[in-house]
């Protein structure tokens, strides 16, 4: 009997039009461009201005992409999975709007919470569904609106994080596709990087908009550091599971936080610097969308039978790496 597997047949993205550079960041907060750009290799971001368009907006034109380069129609789509961290509402779940707004009208779906891991989550809940037989057609979306989290007065966050959305259509194969995945949760610390408030345990109150506690708040030195050892050695554990040296694999896909940290994984794989997909400079940290930015980005570039790792971190803890050959 041959093995069912998923590979991803299409992937369509979203980004916003406005430019932040960093020279428009030192205007709210001191900062300056060549800081910026050493300590993280962030030039610009993107921002979704539009003050009555979200998560879904970028969502849903990412995913009618994706179906489209697919070739897939969207009621063939069995389950749409949304990674995201600024869903629209808490609920209904964005997956919900996306499935109305798209017409997937065969779907269900729901959101997946685990921050800059989310993508990566998704996309092994996406091929476990496909794996087991459940689902033939899945819709994985990583979506962040970052800018409605981010507090523009603070110089440790704002500089970091953009707004993006990316999607690729899951589909069953019987030949190459994704063949492995990892994925890891650490609860210990769930203040390292974290949104305070607007949960149940804190919700909106004038105290917690005073105490601005419904952006993001993080260690970024903490951070920092188990992102470099988690993000490493979860790619590391991914390729002897599936013997693999550096000279097997075509190309790392990482979670764009920090090109240090992204650099760091590369050396210890033991990849050269052009077999990295690195993309930060152009939309910084977008969550849940960098690692489906970085597929579309390099689509053009990829070859049947390519091996690709996929490796990201973020809060939670969390953080995981999929193997994929790929085949479209
Ligand atoms: N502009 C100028 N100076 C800044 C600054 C900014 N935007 N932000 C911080 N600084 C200052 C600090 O106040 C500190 O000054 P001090 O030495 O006088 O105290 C100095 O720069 C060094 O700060 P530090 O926090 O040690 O810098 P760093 O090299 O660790 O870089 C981050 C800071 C946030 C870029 C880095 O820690 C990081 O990327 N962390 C991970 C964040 C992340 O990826 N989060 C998402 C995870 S998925």
């Amino acid at each position: 009997m041959s093995v069912k597997r998923a590979k991803i047949s299409g992937v369509g993205r979203f980004l916003p039009d406005y430019v932040l550079t960093n020279k428009e960041l030192e205007k709210y907060v001191e900062t300056n461009d060549e800081w910026i750009r050493s300590r993280t290799g962030i030039s610009e971001r993107r921002i979704l201005k539009d003050p009555d368009k979200a998560t879904s907006y970028m969502a849903v034109r990412a995913a009618n992409e994706a179906l489209e380069d697919a070739g897939v129609s969207a009621e063939e789509i069995d389950a749409i999975i949304v990674a995201t961290v600024t869903p629209d509402y808490f609920f209904p779940a964005t997956a919900a709007l996306v499935q109305k707004r798209i017409g997937a009208k065969n779907a269900f779906g729901f959101d997946l919470s685990a921050a800059c891991s989310g993508f990566l989550f998704a996309l092994s809940n996406g091929t476990m569904m496909i794996e087991s037989g459940r689902a033939k057609k899945v819709l994985v979306i990583g979506a962040d609106k970052m800018s409605s989290i981010v507090d523009f007065t603070d110089r440790t966050t704002c500089i970091l994080f953009g707004d993006g959305a990316g999607a690729v259509v899951l589909e069953e194969t019987d030949k190459d596709g994704i063949i492995d995945f990892v994925q890891h949760t650490d609860g210990d610390e769930e203040c390292m990087l974290y949104q305070p408030a607007g949960g149940s345990l804190n919700p909106p109150t004038e105290e917690t908009i005073k105490n601005r506690m419904h952006y993001i708040r993080q260690d970024g030195r903490s951070v920092f550091k188990r992102a470099t050892e988690g993000m490493a050695d979860v790619s590391l554990e991914i390729m002897e599971r599936n013997n693999l040296t550096g000279d097997d694999v075509a190309w790392l896909v990482p979670h764009q936080a920090n090109q240090r940290i992204i650099d760091a994984t590369a050396r210890r794989m033991g990849l050269d610097s052009e077999k990295v997909m690195i993309n930060i400079g152009k939309y910084g940290n977008t969550t849940a969308a960098t690692i489906p930015l970085c597929l579309y980005d390099w689509k053009d570039q990829l070859k049947e039978g390519d091996n690709l790792i996929l490796s990201a971190f973020g809060g939670g803890l969390t953080w995981g790496a999929i193997y994929l050959k790929w085949s479209k």
